[in-house]
């Protein structure tokens, strides 16, 4: 079948296989020129490895100086009558291929990163093929939805700001239009529902596992990553339901960082910068933002996408280094460019100026739209979109 972009609101319903291949295929060259890891980690789990900042991860430590082995989890669907299937699933698919190629170990496990079948399929997997142990876990994963580890009900998150209405402009990348929103205050239900699906528990519980059946191995580091923003995004984010999730996040780290301590290891929030992925266009209020930040740092020659941003972080900050550097909350800051002062204050300047007439001239959205279009696979020039894709040839999952 042709397979064309479909998109409802900011979700897209359609990914293109051989594009999601280019998009994994640029960011392995990317960090094959780029500064390279040193003393990198051999065995990685990565739980959310199949998009984003995990699937970055993933890319970076394969290919970018470390030559890791990787296992990941994701929550992705093939092609069947339902649809064409998610880009995560061929990025899956195109990884290993490419790291296969390269010699190296890679497993991709579908499944649910809260389900105990996952955390046991996980097990048995660094069993066969890291002889039993760890030496880095990245817990990636961005969820709409969780079942209550107490009752079994399905939970859900919430997007909202706290305390206080937000009105704000969202942008539907549908048909490219902005609509100036109000978002209500969340409840206490929603608040706390969003800090069992997105704050550190499951990150813990997945440390305490691996920790019983002692798959840490020695000098074992566990990341996970978050995101604090300026001030202009407070009001949804940091003081919302997810900024709150993302605090509890933070404290989960210093008491896994105490128990890896016993393996002469580290746990560390990493605070990354504002990237357009498939989680982030959800964020009510965010795109104006992002769409400054991209002009303002695409004019400054400093912006990062996904990849970028990890072969800094694995490069610079969490391996080769005598000491991790932290800021006085211990949080690794990928954001420090982002949060440069005049960078800053040029970007509120443009946000303050932006509306529905103006923000494709004035902000990046072309930028958005494309980095959006190419995390599903589409917009690559090296890929013919009017040929047919023989899906059959992809419907048999590769593990
Ligand atoms: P993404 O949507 O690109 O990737 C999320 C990953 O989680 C995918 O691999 C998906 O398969 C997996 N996943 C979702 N539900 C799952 C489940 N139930 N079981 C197993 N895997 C599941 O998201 P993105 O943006 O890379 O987010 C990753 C982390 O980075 C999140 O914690 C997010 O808050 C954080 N972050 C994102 C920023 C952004 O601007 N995108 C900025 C700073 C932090």
């Amino acid at each position: 079948m042709i397979i064309e972009p479909v998109i409802n609101g900011v979700v897209a319903r359609t990914a293109h296989p051989f594009g999601c291949e280019q998009s994994v295929l640029r960011q392995i060259n990317y960090v094959k020129h780029a500064k390279s890891i040193t003393q990198g980690p051999k065995r990685v789990l990565i739980i959310g490895g199949s998009s984003g900042f995990g699937l970055a991860a993933r890319v970076a430590l394969t290919f970018g100086g470390s030559q890791s082995d990787t296992i990941s989890v994701s929550f992705e669907r093939g092609p069947s009558e339902k649809g064409v299937g998610t880009a995560g699933y061929y990025n899956n698919i195109f990884f290993k291929k490419y790291a296969e190629e390269a010699g190296r170990t890679a497993i991709n496990i579908q499944g649910d990163a809260f389900s105990p079948q996952t955390k046991e399929d996980v097990i048995e997997a660094i069993e066969t093929y890291f002889e039993g142990e760890v030496d880095l876990v990245i817990y990636s994963v961005a969820a709409g939805i969780r079942p209550d580890p107490e009752t079994g009900e399905m939970l859900r998150s919430a997007i909202k700001p706290i305390g206080q209405e937000v009105t704000g402009a969202t942008i539907t990348l549908e048909d490219d239009t902005w609509h100036e929103t109000t978002i209500t205050s969340a409840t206490e239900q929603e608040a706390k529902d969003t800090l069992k699906i997105m704050g550190g528990q499951d990150w813990e519980s997945w440390i305490d596992t691996l920790i019983n059946v002692e798959s840490i191995a020695e000098g074992c580091k566990t990341i996970a990553f978050s995101y604090v923003g300026p001030e202009v995004t407070h009001p949804i984010y940091l003081d919302g339901t997810l900024g709150r999730a993302k605090i509890d996040l933070h404290q989960t780290s210093h008491s896994l960082n105490l128990k890896l301590a016993n393996f002469n290891g580290g746990a560390y929030a990493t605070v990354c910068k504002a990237l357009v992925t498939k989680a982030s266009v959800f964020i009510p209020g965010l795109s104006p933002y992002l769409i400054a930040l991209y002009k303002v740092m695409k004019e400054q020659g400093t912006h990062e996408g996904c990849i970028e941003q990890m072969q800094r972080l694995f490069s610079e900050k969490l391996y080769g280094v005598h000491h991790v550097p932290v800021d006085c909350e211990r949080l690794i800051r990928m954001d420090d460019w982002e949060l440069d002062p005049t960078t800053q204050e040029k970007v509120s300047a443009l946000v303050a100026e932006l509306n529905s007439s103006n923000f494709k001239q004035l902000g990046d959205y072309k930028g958005l739209k494309q980095a959006f279009m190419q995390l599903n696979g589409f917009g690559f020039e090296s890929v013919d979109y009017t040929k047919p894709v023989n899906l059959d040839a992809f419907a048999a999952e590769i593990s």
